[in-house]
């Protein structure tokens, strides 16, 4: 057990010092290198395939008796500017959290609540990474279970990478968020390497990235296929939704 997670750190860091040589070679031809070698960064950190496995080792989340306690808006995005100090992390929980939301309204047809839920977890999914990425959505789970969260807010949370935190998506909401969080920073990163970003940017721009292995070459294909299979939508209209609703978001 102990040489194995010795073994994985290895090749996680291993991983991360030759990407961040190839990245900085890279950044040397590009119009906005910083920039684009932060998002690669954050993409090649964020793709699970690339993370060790954080099984969370339980299916049972909050408490069922906190079942609509919500925290506001407000307080979300106070815990995030706490916990995460890199704005253009906060950018990506922001992007997923509005893309949620906006599902959670236009095609469930969510009330007010049922839309805060979604947009909450999109908004806290990845709040413990940076300053606990050995804990990762352990430490969230936990400060939401203190919290008396709703216990639908956190098993989302828990369930937004079933192959690395062992927690299988049940409803639509936590199918959702891991289809958002696969395509989310894989759809951004093809806005940022056009002059126009977003403005112009098509599906068939971003499936073509997909089909390029060596574009964010981290970003496992196989967990967005698989995030996919489990919701009743198309790739195309998914990542027209992700293109549509984050463009905006700052
Ligand atoms: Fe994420």
């Amino acid at each position: 057990m102990i040489i194995n997670d010795i073994f994985h750190r290895f090749i996680f860091i291993a991983n991360y010092q030759a990407i961040c040589y190839r990245i900085s070679d890279f950044g040397k031809q590009t119009f906005l290198p910083g920039e684009l070698q932060f998002l690669l960064i954050l993409i090649l950190l964020y793709s699970k395939s690339f993370l060790m496995s954080h099984k969370l080792g339980r299916n049972s989340f909050g408490d069922p008796a906190n079942a609509g306690n919500l925290m506001s808006i407000e307080e979300a995005h106070a815990l995030l500017n706490d916990w995460v100090p890199n704005e253009r992390l906060r950018l990506h929980m922001k992007q997923v959290a509005a893309v949620m939301k906006a599902w959670a309204i236009e095609r469930e047809n969510a009330d007010e609540q049922t839309a805060l839920k979604w947009e909450l977890a999109g908004l806290l999914h990845d709040a413990d990474w940076e300053k606990y990425p050995d804990d990762h959505c352990r430490i969230i789970i936990e400060e939401l279970e203190k919290r008396n969260i709703d216990p639908n807010v956190i098993h989302c949370i828990a369930s937004h990478g079933p192959n690395y935190f062992g927690v299988e998506p049940n409803n639509t909401m936590d199918k959702m968020i891991y289809a958002f969080d696969e395509l989310s920073g894989f759809v951004h990163a093809a806005a940022l390497i056009r002059p126009t970003r977003y403005e112009g940017l098509e599906v068939k721009s971003v499936l073509k990235r997909l089909k390029s292995p060596a574009f964010a070459a981290q970003v496992s294909r196989e967990d967005i296929n698989d995030a996919i299979s489990r919701t009743n939508n198309s790739l195309e209209e998914i990542i027209q939704f992700i293109i549509d609703h984050q463009k905006d978001v700052n």
